[in-house]
């Protein structure tokens, strides 16, 4: 039983390059030991995660995400119950934003921002899948 669950949130000020690095590294040991996969978007302050694995394992690890710290305003975007991975590549890979292409942007929203709070959690999966597509997502294994 595999599920997709997609959040977004605010980073706290202090998170900065180095932050992120750290949660990337965590997630790289953590994620394999309970197959769980994924890519993690970070841009001007703003956090979307997309998490895929068994349903208890993708649950448990949210459920500890959204009470770090570093971070608020956590918010689900799309849970799903899936029949096959799209992230399976990547314990936690990291979307490259400086590939991004401000029109795919506008495609989807108001604005060339990523402002996951503004649109629909259907609008903020098709751009996450746009942006993996389109963006390169760094990071092996
Ligand atoms: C935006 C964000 C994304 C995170 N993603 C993951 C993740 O994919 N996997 C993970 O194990 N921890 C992730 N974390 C860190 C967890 O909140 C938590 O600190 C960590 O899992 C604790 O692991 P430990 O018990 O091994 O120290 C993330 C934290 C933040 C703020």
């Amino acid at each position: 039983m595999l599920v997709r669950l997609m959040y977004a949130s605010r980073a706290v000020p202090a998170v900065d390059q180095e932050e992120l690095v750290a949660i990337l590294k965590k997630s790289k040991v953590n994620n394999p030991r309970v197959g769980v996969t994924g890519v993690l978007c970070f841009s001007e302050g703003i956090f979307m995660q997309v998490l895929e694995g068994g349903r208890t394992a993708v649950n448990q690890l949210y459920n500890r995400i959204a009470a770090d710290a570093r971070h608020s305003d956590v918010v689900l975007l799309h849970y799903d119950e899936i029949a096959e991975r799209r992230f399976a590549g990547w314990s936690m890979g990291q979307v490259n934003m400086a590939r991004l292409n401000p029109a795919l942007l506008l495609k989807y929203s108001e604005c060339a921002k990523l402002d996951p709070y503004a649109v629909s959690g259907k609008v903020s999966m098709a751009l996450f899948d746009e942006l993996v597509a389109t963006a390169a997502v760094m990071g092996q294994g």
